[in-house]
């Protein structure tokens, strides 16, 4: 079963209000993403495993520990994942960044895909798959399985507000998948946004209404 992680961090938390709030414009809402992306990615990086490494410090030699094991893959969830990329590189600078291209059907509220680029050897990568809403769940659900398809298998789903609907919607067809979420709202409204949530995404992100 998909364990949910909730950063509940203060920062996290009071970037998040600011967030919500929708007098906050394009420029802060973006700047605001970044930051909070950022703050999670540390927590989604926790498990990372270290080895011991040499090192010589000014005074003498020592024992370190550096990061060892798979290397990292980002995959935003066009469009809005795009604007919690820079956080995350920000920590992890040597992460590939894959691209899937998915919008929702604003009819059906079933994902459309309509662009993907990965890295070469995204098999071999831990990947991070990010999008700021988990609504339905239907959008990252179905990259997850575009991923899978692609020989990936070890895959956390990085958001910044989810609902239950998405988050059962994981659980159920992608139980091995945790997910890292600032906060858990309470619904979706009858046209599938979240209730209270933070409005549409992409939309503030990138100033489109
Ligand atoms: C939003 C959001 C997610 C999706 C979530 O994207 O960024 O990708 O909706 O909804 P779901 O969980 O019900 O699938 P949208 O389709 O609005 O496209 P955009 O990022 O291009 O604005
Ligand atoms: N996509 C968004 O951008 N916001 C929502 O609340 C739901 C889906």
């Amino acid at each position: 079963m998909s364990t949910v992680h909730i950063i509940d961090h203060p920062l996290v938390q009071h970037k998040l209000t600011i967030l919500r709030d929708k007098n906050t414009g394009p420029k802060d809402f973006r700047e605001l993403v970044e930051e909070v992306s950022l703050l999670m990615a540390y927590e989604v990086t926790r498990d990372m495993p270290l080895e011991e490494v040499e090192v010589e410090t000014p005074i003498c030699k020592t024992v370190g520990k550096a990061i060892s094991g798979k290397k990292i893959g980002v995959i935003p969830i066009l469009r809005a994942g795009l604007g919690m990329v820079n956080g995350i590189l920000r920590l992890i600078p040597t992460a590939k960044v894959g691209h899937i291209g998915l919008y929702r059907d604003p009819e059906t509220l079933k994902p459309v895909e309509y662009y993907c680029k990965l890295p070469a050897d995204v098999e071999e990568r831990d990947l991070i798959v990010i999008d700021p809403m988990l609504a339905t769940g239907g959008s990252a659900c179905a990259a997850i399985k575009y991923l899978k398809e692609r020989g990936a298998h070890n895959i956390k789903l990085m958001c910044l507000l989810a609902a239950p609907e998405g988050i059962q919607l994981i659980e159920r067809e992608h139980p091995d998948v945790d997910i890292f979420t600032a906060a858990v709202d309470d619904r979706l409204n009858e046209i599938g946004y979240i209730v209270p949530g933070l409005g549409d995404a992409g939309d503030r992100l990138f100033g489109t209404k």
